[in-house]
């Protein structure tokens, strides 16, 4: 019996020692950037706290440095911490890095569309729906006109709450939701509609969903537990209607399609299908189509919508900056005239305090994956083609040197001595490079307008003592997800 127990230990022993010679093998033949030791299947899963993996990347980025290798489940992943290494990454290496890793529970939309395509097909589709998003933003019909136009339903919305208690959620976010929708499909949504609800229901759980410790799992084991219960099925499954609404939209489209005289987003692609119907390589299918128009929809709703939401929340928290926004408002563009874009020009104060919510809840905190399209040298390491590589975004935002007490809410980061608005290139929640967010423009107009036109209307009135708010996120994953909570708006006049 002991000389069972001896030879069994030894055994396993020996397959330690070969597995640990083999890693290191594999790592020094490649030259991977150091990382932990990976565990046979769970691979470093079980070292990090799934609850919270920006936090556990900031201490082994302490131990590793800015450039490490972790193994999640089965996959190689290559993490950048801070501004130097993130920016030299989406800057520097900006194609070979610019691939997109993949994300399970976005199945369905792999390899088409702009957001989840990893294939040939990304780079045009890109291109062509920035050029379309670019026209559509500009001129008389533009972006700012388009927004200013969904400033009186969403007041008058919030008027009907009669000072009474509301959640936020889906008022806030009707108004983004309105800009995207006539962008994509020409249409305006009543803030009541039930498909409108359901459709921002969907974004809103699949982003929830997303952000939790089970879709983390999903997202590194989905070969294991794809075919098991769980929230993964959920978020597949709201993929899908979300995919069958934009599909339903598609074929009206199409059915009423002038190529000549383009309504919207919608129509512009359909229009280059059907130009490039013949050629050799057609770039739009339907599928590719409806795909890129889901992305659209819904990175343009819930990502905006999200920001306008938590930054209530903070302004609730602080009522001194609440009141220097008033101030500024009042002075700047007074009680009545619907606020511009122009106006952020001596807006410095709520400039500062749009750019410091953006950095203080740092909404997608990891970044979207990106991945290696060729064998890249990165600071004298080798990351092989085909892995997937993460520049998060909160090191980046949470900088202690360039925003002193970074877990603070201080508009002052963005202010210089004399109160003027004060650039940091590390404010980057909408990453950089070739995969920078295509919305990036639009949601920064919209969350300046948006939020001035609330603020010059209402005071907002939280239910509890600010000291009693608490900020944190209520799940820490592919976002960081506000809590749950309701407040009050007051009339101003
Ligand atoms: C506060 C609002 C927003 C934030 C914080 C945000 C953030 C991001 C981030 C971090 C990425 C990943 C970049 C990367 O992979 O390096 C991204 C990608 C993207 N965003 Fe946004 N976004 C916002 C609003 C929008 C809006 C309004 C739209 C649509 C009009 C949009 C459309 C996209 C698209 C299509 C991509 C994929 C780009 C690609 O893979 O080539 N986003 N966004």
């Amino acid at each position: 019996m002991a000389v069972l127990g001896i030879t069994v230990a030894l055994l396993c022993w020996l397959a330690i020692l070969l597995l640990v010679s083999v890693w290191k093998q594999v790592h020094s033949s490649w030259n991977l950037p150091p990382g932990p030791f990976p565990l046979p299947i769970v691979g470093n899963l079980l070292q990090l706290e799934l609850k919270n993996i920006p936090k556990s990347l900031n201490k082994m980025a302490e131990r590793f440095g800015p450039v490490f290798t972790l193994y999640l489940g089965p996959r190689r992943v290559v993490v950048l911490h801070g501004y130097k290494a993130v920016r030299e990454a989406l800057l520097d290496h900006k194609s070979e890095l610019s691939g997109r890793g993949y994300i399970p529970a976005f199945q369905e939309h792999r390899n088409k569309g702009v957001i989840f395509n990893n294939g040939p097909t990304w780079k045009d589709t890109r291109r062509f729906s920035l050029m379309v998003l670019r026209d559509y933003g500009m001129g008389k019909q533009g972006n700012e006109e388009r927004i200013q136009r969904e400033i009186p339903f969403l007041l008058e919305e919030l008027r009907k709450t009669k000072g009474q208690p509301f959640d936020p959620t889906f008022v806030i976010g009707c108004a983004p939701f309105n800009v995207i929708a006539d962008i994509l499909f020409c249409k305006h949504f009543d803030y009541n509609d039930k498909k409108c609800l359901r459709l921002m229901s969907l974004f809103n759980e699949n982003f929830y969903l997303l952000s939790t410790t089970w879709l983390e799992f999903y997202n590194n084991f989905s070969s294991y537990l794809h075919y098991l219960p769980g929230s993964h099925r959920k978020v597949l499954k709201n993929v899908s209607e979300i995919r069958e609404y934009v599909s339903a939209r598609l074929k009206e489209h199409h059915q009423s399609l002038d190529p000549t005289c383009p309504r919207d987003f919608t129509d512009c692609l359909l229009a280059e299908m059907e130009k490039r119907k013949h050629s050799a390589e057609p770039l739009y299918t339907l599928d590719n189509i409806s795909v890129t128009v889901a992305d659209m929809f819904f990175a343009g709703t819930e990502t905006t919508s999200t920001t306008l939401r938590y930054g209530l929340l903070i302004l609730m928290k602080h009522p001194e900056i609440e009141e220097k926004l008033h101030e500024e408002i009042d002075r700047v563009i007074g009680p009545s005239r619907v606020p511009a874009t122009k106006d952020r020009m001596q807006m410095p104060y709520m400039d500062a305090v749009v750019h410091e919510i953006q950095r203080f809840i740092s909404l997608v905190p990891s970044n979207l994956p990106h991945e290696a399209t060729q064998d890249t040298r990165f600071r004298g390491y080798v990351i092989p083609k085909g892995t997937t590589v993460i520049p998060t975004l909160t090191s980046v935002l949470h900088d202690s040197k360039e925003f002193p007490e970074p877990e603070k809410f201080k508009p002052e980061h963005f202010l210089d001595e004399r109160g003027k608005f004060k650039y940091s290139d590390y404010f980057k929640p909408f990453s950089a490079g070739k995969r920078v967010c295509v919305g990036e423009g639009l949601a920064r107009m919209e969350l300046f307008l948006f939020l001035t036109a609330i603020l010059q209307n209402f005071n907002l009135k939280s239910l509890v003592h600010p000291k009693d708010i608490d900020l944190s996120p209520m799940t820490i994953g592919f976002g960081n997800v506000p809590p749950h909570y309701k407040l009050c708006v007051i009339p101003r006049s």
